[in-house]
């Protein structure tokens, strides 16, 4: 693998034979990167009963990682799992592209069903593939393409009969077909649809967007019921925002067809830490973490980026160029964090990151505390309104007490394991 792999002048200079913070979905080998989400990957894993559940957060916040790291356990649990990624050619070929992937796990011998099914395997591979391939042209280039694409196959000798024959699937004859697998299967599986959050872009705007993941829950959750062929999808939060605003009618039909819903947020900063120490780890980084990077430069990624992977590893990467352009010694520091930060487009609030620190320093904090208001400064109400958005991001937590009548808040961190 590392021979295999450029070196870089960045990796030279950390000597990583590979960079910690690739940013790559987890799967497979690459899953020893995997920290936390023990509570998501746990409800996953009892929504199996349901035909369909669901994964959604922001773009870059683990829901790929999170499927596969399900696929994982059920694969060691002897259950088959078929994994499917929403192509995003087109909203138009989901079913298919599903049905694709189930015949290649059974060709493979992995999903096994019964032989009174009279499924020919290589010939369905063979017309869902086709009918994907056309339905894309017709799509990308209207009728004109479908006709080059005709063209291009009857010059390679097909005859029109098996042409026509070959084009067959539509969304409706795959999905049919899939239902009968199911009936048929002999044990049961997963589908796993990464990505349908791709449907967003592909489709004009966000009700229709909502409406073809409504449709497509009820679909699945309507004819898988009690098969013990279990969907989990992903999507994004705009779609878990539309359910909370609370569309009359729709926000029911669509909760009501997921068996769950489970949400990932942004990193909290233990979690946040923990996984670049894993990634330092995996990666051979022989000194602590904070040599690597030290704290202050931490708690400014934490506060510019909100414990976001995908935009963390991004800044982290462009440190690490910094600092080997430099040939400073191997470790970030605040400043080198901060132009990071600033060249990646992300904002680092000073504000912000005096709260964070001083809370690491110092402990729990109201946000009444002499000592608090003198480091940080700003006015009472806004300090209190800074520590309340501060929470909203999961970067801190709060604690209510209440004395007699009045009710104080205390603000605090959740420690960093240093162990990683
Ligand atoms: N639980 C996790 N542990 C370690 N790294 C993670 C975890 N979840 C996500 N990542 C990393 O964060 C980035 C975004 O993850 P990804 O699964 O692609 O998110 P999404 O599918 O939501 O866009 C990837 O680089 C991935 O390696
Ligand atoms: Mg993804």
């Amino acid at each position: 693998m590392s021979s295999k792999t450029i070196m870089t002048p960045v990796l030279k200079f950390w000597g990583f034979k590979q960079h910690p913070f690739d940013d790559r979905v987890l799967r497979g080998s690459e899953l020893e990167l995997f920290v936390d989400r023990k509570t998501e990957i746990r409800r996953l894993q009892n929504a199996l009963s349901n035909p369909l559940s669901g994964v959604f957060g922001a773009q870059g916040a683990g829901k790929s990682s999170v499927l596969y790291k399900l696929e994982e356990w059920a694969i060691s649990e002897s259950y088959p799992v078929v994994v499917t990624q929403m192509s995003g050619a087109s909203e138009n070929l989901l079913y298919r592209e599903i049905l694709a992937a189930i015949l290649q796990e059974i060709k493979a011998g992995k999903v096994k069903v019964l032989a009174k099914l009279k499924l020919k395997v290589d010939q369905e591979i063979e017309r869902v593939q086709n009918s994907i391939k056309y339905t894309s042209a017709v799509e990308a280039a209207g009728e004109a393409g479908w006709k080059a694409m005709l063209n291009l196959t009857l010059k390679a000798g097909i005859k029109e009969q098996e042409e026509r024959e070959l084009a067959q699937h539509t969304e409706e004859s795959a999905l049919a077909l899939i239902k009968k697998i199911a009936m048929h299967k002999k044990a049961p599986f997963v589908v796993i649809v990464d990505n349908l959050e791709r449907a967003r872009f592909l489709l004009d705007d966000e009700d229709a967007y909502f409406r073809f993941v409504t449709k497509f829950s009820q679909t699945i959750d309507g004819m898988f019921s009690d098969l013990g062929v279990p969907f989990v999808v992903s999507l994004d939060q705009i779609f878990a925002d539309r359910i909370n605003d609370n569309l009359p009618g729709t926000e029911e039909a669509a909760s009501f067809s997921f068996g769950k819903l489970v949400e990932l947020s942004v990193f909290p900063p233990p979690e946040l830490y923990k996984l670049i120490a894993r990634r330092l780890e995996c990666r051979k980084w022989e000194g602590a973490v904070e040599d690597f990077v030290e704290r202050n430069a931490f708690w400014a990624l934490v506060g510019a980026t909100g414990g976001h992977s995908r935009r963390a590893f991004a800044v982290l990467r462009e440190a690490m160029e910094l600092v080997a352009e430099r040939s400073s010694d191997k470790t970030i520091g605040l400043e080198q964090m901060r132009t990071a930060i600033a060249q990646c487009g992300e904002k680092l609030d000073e504000k912000d990151l005096l709260i964070l620190q001083f809370i690491e320093a110092n402990g729990a904090r109201s946000s009444s505390d002499e000592d608090f208001s003198k480091a940080v400064g700003l006015s009472r109400v806004q300090r209190g309104r800074r520590l309340n958005e501060l929470v909203e991001k999961g970067l801190l937590r709060v604690e209510e007490q209440s004395s007699g009548k009045t009710k104080k808040y205390t603000y605090f961190l959740v420690k960093i394991d240093e162990d990683g």
